[in-house]
């Protein structure tokens, strides 16, 4: 019989490699192993960075918020008494007789120029609610017609002062909406002196209707001018706070860059929107669409919050 002779290495040679083998993934296992756990360490720390600078980021918003709802309380107080004070003189002045008349259209000054710096500071204080969510809804069931007759009759001298033509048309009864009136009225006051601001010697239509839908109607309000227009890089800024599409825009009409900014977040509350539509040179559209019964879902979250914890 012929035994054939393996030497010892060849015989143990791959026992040995696949020995070597498993040392290696072993080793390389314990590597992965080695660099996940730095990995992740590392993971965490950048983290709990984030976390922190997302906290500070917070807390300085909240400090902003807080300075800008308190300065605007603040000046008010001041501005109304300079606003009241220039009336009451205007009244005097009109009783003392004609040396005293030359006043008044100094006086007239000094309360314009009041109006409207209260005016900036109300956009103020209210972009500052709104973007800290302390604005509240308060719905009431109105009648639509007359609340566009108030808005019409405020902003009907701002049409004129651009010798511009102001109509309404309302399609068929709009009867009444459920919503936060005064929200309402002030985003269609906004749209519209907009439409006015932006157009000379053009005119202003202002379309009312309301759209069958279940469970609740829909109210469009779509406001169309024949002014300056916008190109489409323009719209893409529009509803940004503070954002006015040019410097010599800001310099020739004023403003704020407040007005579309409140009143998109107006409309939102309120479950609805606003779009735009333009050209430049062409005119522009703004169209406000509203459930004509606004649910508040705030309030109605904080019902449901108290109804699972009761105290
Ligand atoms: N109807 C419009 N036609 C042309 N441009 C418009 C029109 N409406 C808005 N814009 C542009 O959008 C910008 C932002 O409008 P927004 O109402 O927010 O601010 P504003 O009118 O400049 O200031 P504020 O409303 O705070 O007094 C305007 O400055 C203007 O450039
Ligand atoms: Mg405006």
């Amino acid at each position: 019989m012929v035994v054939a002779e393996q030497p010892l290495d060849e015989a143990y040679g791959p026992i040995r490699q696949l020995g070597l083998n498993i040392g290696l993934a072993a080793g390389l296992l314990g590597l992965a192993a080695l660099a996940a756990v730095i990995g992740l360490g590392r993971i965490s720390a950048r983290n709990r960075r984030l976390q922190s600078a997302k906290d500070a980021a917070e807390a300085a918003d909240r400090a902003k918020s807080a300075f800008l709802l308190t300065m605007s309380h603040e000046l008010r107080t001041p501005l109304n008494a300079i606003i009241g004070y220039s009336d009451m003189l205007q009244e005097e002045a009109e009783n003392l007789g004609d040396a005293a008349k030359r006043f008044i259209p100094d006086l007239q000054k000094v309360q314009g120029a009041g109006k409207h710096l209260l005016a900036l500071i109300d956009s103020i204080l209210e972009i500052t609610q709104l973007e800290a969510g302390r604005m509240e809804l308060h719905l009431e069931t109105f009648d639509i017609s007359s609340m566009l007759r108030e808005v019409v009759t405020a902003v009907q001298a701002l049409a004129e002062e651009e010798a511009n033509t102001l109509e309404v048309h309302t399609a068929g009864a709009l009867g009444t909406m459920r919503a936060d009136r005064i929200k309402v009225r002030q985003s269609l006051f906004n749209l519209l002196s907009n439409a006015c601001k932006f157009t000379e010697r053009g005119r202003i239509t202002l379309n009312v209707s309301r759209e069958p839908r279940l469970p609740a109607d829909w109210i469009t309000f779509c406001i169309s001018d024949t002014g300056i227009g916008m190109t489409p890089v323009q719209m893409a800024q529009l509803f940004q706070p503070f954002t006015q599409i040019d410097v010599s825009t800001t310099r020739k009409y004023g403003g704020t860059g407040l007005g579309l900014a409140i009143s998109q977040r107006f409309c939102q509350m309120m479950g609805g929107t606003i779009t735009a539509e333009s050209a430049l040179g062409q005119g522009s559209t703004f169209t406000i669409r509203l459930p004509a019964a606004v649910v508040n879902d705030k309030v109605e979250r904080r019902e449901e919050a108290r109804e699972v914890t009761p105290d």
